[in-house]
């Protein structure tokens, strides 16, 4: 591994795995500092190439998203960083695909536990490709000011406060990941803040060495003092203890390695990482300490004394060095916050788009009118739509009428309006969902649409006490068609079946009332005129939808309130459906060609 500058204020990466929040981390950092143009220029998801939806400060940007490392390698040849976000399963595999481009020479690995020998074939790839890799189980690095990778730092608010968004003096190299963002900060406060740092990632076969890190650092001539935080277990740490006795480590260098409280316990500890595991004596973290402070180190007593060791050196270096300038603290840009954050901290007040009564699907199980939905399994189906439908304003008869009108207009055979456009549209080979669709289209006055109209009629002559004979003269002189009335098969003497069934629901049920009286009242006069002119299947579900309503207690109102919604017609719409997808599939299932009315059923009149 041989590049000391692994990031500039230029540096383009490609991120592995559609990780919209990292993503957008990245983003913000680079608006806060005022990156000309975002760092991320591409990312690659296996599964999906297109556009990932992002911002750029208060700019909605995208991002194009490739099936292939490949493919993003070689549309975005500037980017060198490789953020490879695969889990630990495909990181190894990502890793290589990415060496192979031979420009993606920067890797960071976030996943945590690569096997071993996945991790030395990294270290051997990374040498022979001129490439550098920190993790796996890295959190990223900061170039403070210039760019920073992933979840580095934390929350836009933690980078600030550490002043991470413009460089400092310190170089930092760090294994564990919760400590660096904490150390960013203690640097900034008693120090000037990071030049650079590195979380090299806590695993048990790290890829990254601490030692080549720490050199990278002490090579940069604008690194002027490093901050180590090693961890117990592992000889990493003996590696800067000899670099420090050889001289090549010549800046100075603060450390601490943390988990000496593992000395309180009896045998092993295995700490938050991998890695962090005691063992032998030599591994510990008192052993380790004691070793960089005998090679030079300035080492702390505890790790509470991390701080003001920190500040001592750094004052030594600032009073030494007369040209030191403190760093500008002012330039930098807050990203907005997305709206989603900013109404979690109520930060904002929006107004809702759509506004909705009947359900809600944020809990842990949906609910139907405020009910979950575990409390309708019980019930019969008419109690789903009867919450659905009328906020459950509908009593228990009510509901079983609602599941009676369900089965009684399910269908009623092929020859019909909705059912043919249903086989019409299926035989043209559209699927269920449009040949449904084409049969609710017929649904109208003339065929199951007239429940509405017939509930109005009757409600209206009921309350302003109109006679059937009036209503019917009435009508006749408007010239308008009584919905509800009229078949074009059935008559008074082939009576149709159905409206029978509703009638007698109605009687056995103690709800027929004064609206199904009217009704019929007005089928006598109206049969005077021709025999099909009966009460049909609209007409009656409409009538005994009023009577259930009456007998159960509504005011007129509260009827009024439903009738002027119109939502009666529902019934007949959600009844047939079922009919019209059975013919859908029917056709289907016989493998019917594409329908073609006969000649011979058409009058040609040209
Ligand atoms: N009210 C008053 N008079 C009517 C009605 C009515 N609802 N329906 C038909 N007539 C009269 C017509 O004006 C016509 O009179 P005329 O001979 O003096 O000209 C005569 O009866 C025959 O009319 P047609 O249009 O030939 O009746 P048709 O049998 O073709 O129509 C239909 C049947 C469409 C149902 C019709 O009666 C109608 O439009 N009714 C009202 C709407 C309605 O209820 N639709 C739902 C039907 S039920 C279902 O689809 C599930």
């Amino acid at each position: 591994m041989s590049s000391n500058v692994l990031f500039t204020a230029a540096t383009q990466a490609i991120v592995y795995n559609q990780h919209a929040i990292p993503i957008q981390k990245m983003l913000d950092y680079d608006w806060l500092i005022n990156r000309e143009a975002p760092s991320v220029v591409a990312i690659v998801n296996p599964n999906h190439e297109g556009f990932h939806r992002c911002f750029f400060g208060p700019d909605a940007i995208t991002i194009p998203v490739y099936k292939t490392i490949k493919m993003a390698a070689t549309r975005h040849q500037k980017a060198d960083v490789f953020v490879n976000f695969a889990s630990e399963r495909s990181a190894y595999d990502a890793s290589v695909e990415a060496f192979k481009t031979e420009t993606l020479k920067t890797h960071i690995i976030l996943a945590e536990g690569m096997p071993e020998n996945e991790s030395r074939e990294l270290v051997r790839l990374a040498r022979r490709n001129d490439g550098w890799i920190l993790g796996p189980s890295s959190v990223g690095a900061i170039k403070a000011g210039q760019f920073i990778v992933g979840n580095a730092g934390g929350k836009i608010e933690n980078i600030v406060e550490s002043k991470l968004y413009r460089p400092g003096s310190v170089g930092l190299v760090a294994k564990s990941a919760g400590m660096f963002n904490e150390l960013n900060y203690l640097i900034s406060v008693y120090a000037d803040g990071i030049f650079e740092g590195a979380h090299i990632g806590g695993d048990t076969y790290p890829v990254s060495s601490m030692l080549d890190n720490l050199l990278r650092l002490e090579y940069d001539p604008n690194v002027k003092m490093l901050v180590l935080l090693g961890e117990i277990g592992g000889e990493a740490e003996y590696a800067v203890v000899e670099a420090l006795k050889s001289k090549r480590i010549k800046k100075p260098l603060v450390a601490w390695v943390s988990g000496t409280v593992a000395s309180q316990f009896e045998g092993e500890v295995q700490f938050g990482h991998a890695g962090a595991r005691s063992g032998s004596k030599h591994v510990s973290a008192e052993a380790k300490n004691k070793a960089l402070a005998d090679a030079g180190a300035h080492v702390p007593e505890s790790f509470n004394d991390f701080g003001l060791l920190i500040n001592k050196v750094f004052k030594e270096f600032v009073e030494t060095n007369k040209s030191y300038e403190k760093p500008d603290d002012e330039n930098y840009n807050i990203p907005p916050l997305d709206m989603r954050e900013a109404l979690k901290r109520n930060l904002v007040r929006k107004e809702s788009s759509i506004v909705s009564s009947i359900s809600d699907d944020r809990g842990e199980e949906p609910t139907y009118n405020g009910k979950d939905i575990t409390e309708y399994i019980e019930k019969p189906l008419g109690s789903t739509i009867n919450a659905l439908w009328f906020k459950g304003g509908l009593n228990m008869i009510g509901e079983e009428f609602l599941e009676l009108c369900l089965k009684i207009t399910a269908d009623h055979g092929p020859a019909v309006a909705t059912a043919h456009n249903a086989i019409v549209t299926s035989r043209a080979n559209r699927d269920i969902a449009t040949s449904t669709a084409a049969g609710i289209l017929t649904i109208g006055d003339r065929h199951g649409g007239a429940i509405d109209g017939a509930a109005r009629w009757a409600f209206d002559c009921v309350s302003n006490r109109v006679t059937a004979r009036s209503f019917v003269q009435e009508m006749k002189e408007k010239k308008e068609l009584i919905m509800g009335i009229g078949h074009k098969i059935k008559s008074a003497q082939n009576p149709d079946k159905r409206v029978e069934v509703l009638k007698k629901f109605a009687e056995t049920k103690g709800i027929a009332g004064s609206y199904l009286k009217f009704a019929l009242e007005v089928e006598q006069e109206t049969l005077k005129k021709k025999n099909n002119l009966i009460l049909n299947v609209d007409g009656a579900i409409g009538v005994i939808f009023l009577d259930i309503l009456a007998k159960s207690g509504k005011r007129p109102y509260e009827i009024e309130e439903i009738l002027k919604v119109g939502s009666l017609n529902g019934i007949f719409i959600l009844g047939r459906t079922i009919g019209m997808i059975g013919h859908a599939i029917d056709q289907k299932r016989m493998n019917e060609g594409i329908y073609r009315h006969p000649w011979d059923d058409i009058q040609y009149i040209s």
